[in-house]
């Protein structure tokens, strides 16, 4: 028997039915708690304007909250036939309460429904990768502050340059992580606006009050005009996929940093064995698979703007099916980018930093900035220093004094750590 809200009395063919509904049934199991969320919320507002009488409402609401438990509980289930989670609610409230189920739509279409869902789900999944960013974010801020006067080689095009520190580099990344929890905030702001009342895209002749519903849900304020909220499907998306590029493309950068540092031929950093991985022919191997891994899904997350702006391109106002598979496209990212910042959390926790690096002749040139300065400081002209060290590294008669004096703001000496810390936990209260 065919489950369709929209069925009229034929039986659409089932392999137009398969190919449509796609992924839904599986993904859509994710909206579910938010659907019933949303259609409380719609309920208790119809209620107000008179659609659903007090007697139904309070049919209606416990029914719903059944259906939230059975979420929780695992035992919701999208049926085959039924095309997505909001038709198995209404079917399941229809079939549990007779007609009054059959009301709960009024003034409403899957088109606002559907974004309510996702904008509910995005809010909570972005706070989910906000979390995951700050606690990473603090790792690294401590392990630069336990490692700030562990020097380390600076490099430019991969040539050794000029000292650097373990705590300068950690406090890079969480510096870093600051400039992306600014795009992860300004996604969250244009997610957080209630769509609902918008219905088809072009709203409704009953009055909905879509204060209320903005309150009920806890979104910031509605997306007033009812053609941007409907458009805002896709924009949203893409906004949340930037972040996720954002954090994606710092967590990489980290990664990629520490499969080089563990290379024999660097040495700066290590794991405990159990942390690294082996060869199946070479026996001596202990490989940085992990961060591998972590810098091949952060490279992946970083296609997501692209695939969902061409996905998107061109799309007449107004919802089409084609948004329906931005679904599959995101709802996977935002759990892989947070399992990525909890292992590098989790790595880092165990790292191990090489100490006097420095000391090998092989960075003996990294200090000729230094001694160029002190030069300068005892009165020699910039470029007579310049070129009096740089002609000494010529003829090979350069020997490095061997010291870093690094005072000014965000420099080796001066980490401003905790103008970084304030910077971070002034954005996370935005959340
Ligand atoms: N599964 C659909 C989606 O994600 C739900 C909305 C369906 N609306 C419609 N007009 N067919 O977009």
């Amino acid at each position: 028997m065919a489950k369709q809200l929209w069925n009229k009395g034929f039986e659409p063919d089932v392999e137009i039915e398969s190919y449509t509904v796609g992924r839904d049934r599986e993904l859509d199991l994710r909206l579910a708690r938010y659907d019933v969320e949303g259609s409380m919320a719609h309920i208790r507002m119809l209620n107000k304007i008179g659609l659903l009488s007090d007697d139904e409402l309070s049919l209606l609401l416990p029914a719903l909250e059944d259906i939230a438990g059975e979420i929780v509980r695992g035992e919701f289930v999208i049926e085959d036939g039924v095309e997505d989670v909001h038709s198995q609610v209404e079917l399941l409230l229809t079939s549990r309460l007779g007609d009054i189920g059959k009301k709960i739509h009024s003034g409403r279409s899957r088109n606002d429904q559907v974004l309510a869902d996702l904008k509910l789900f995005f809010r909570d999944e972005l706070r989910r990768i906000a979390e995951a960013v700050d606690v990473l974010f603090k790792r690294l801020l401590k392990l630069s502050e336990e490692n700030r006067d562990k020097l380390m080689p600076g490099y430019t095009h991969l040539q050794v340059a000029m000292p650097s520190s373990f705590g300068l580099w950690f406090g890079a990344y969480a510096e870093a992580l600051t400039d992306d929890m600014q795009m992860v905030l300004a996604a969250y702001r244009i997610t957080n606006q209630n769509p609902l009342g918008s219905a088809a895209g072009y709203g409704s002749s009953f009055p909905l009050d879509r204060e209320m519903t903005t309150e009920l849900l806890g979104f910031d304020r509605p997306h007033y005009n009812v053609v941007a909220a409907q458009m805002s499907r896709g924009k949203t998306e893409r906004a949340i996929a930037a972040a996720i590029a954002a954090v994606a493309s710092t967590l990489g950068h980290l990664a990629h940093d520490v499969c080089m540092w563990m290379c024999g031929n660097f040495g700066f950093v290590s794991f405990p064995d159990k942390l690294t991985t082996g060869s199946s022919i070479m026996p001596h191997k202990k490989n940085p698979d992990v961060f591998e891994i972590m810098r091949g899904k952060c490279n992946r997350l970083q296609s997501i703007p692209n695939e969902l702006a061409l996905l998107t391109a061109n799309l007449p106002l107004g919802y089409n099916r084609d948004l329906q598979l931005m679904k599959d496209i995101l709802f996977p990212a935002t759990g892989e980018l947070v399992e990525s910042l909890r292992m590098a959390d989790y790595m880092l926790g165990q790292i191990r930093v090489k100490a006097d690096i420095l000391e090998s002749p092989v960075y003996d040139t990294i200090f000729t900035v230094e001694d160029v300065n002190r030069l300068v400081l005892n009165g020699v002209p910039f470029r007579d220093a310049y070129k009096a060290v740089g002609m000494s590294v010529q003829d090979g008669t350069y020997r490095p004094t061997r010291e870093v004096n690094h005072t000014h703001l965000g420099s080796i000496g001066n980490l401003a750590n905790e103008a970084i810390a304030a910077k971070m936990s002034e954005l996370m209260s935005e959340m």
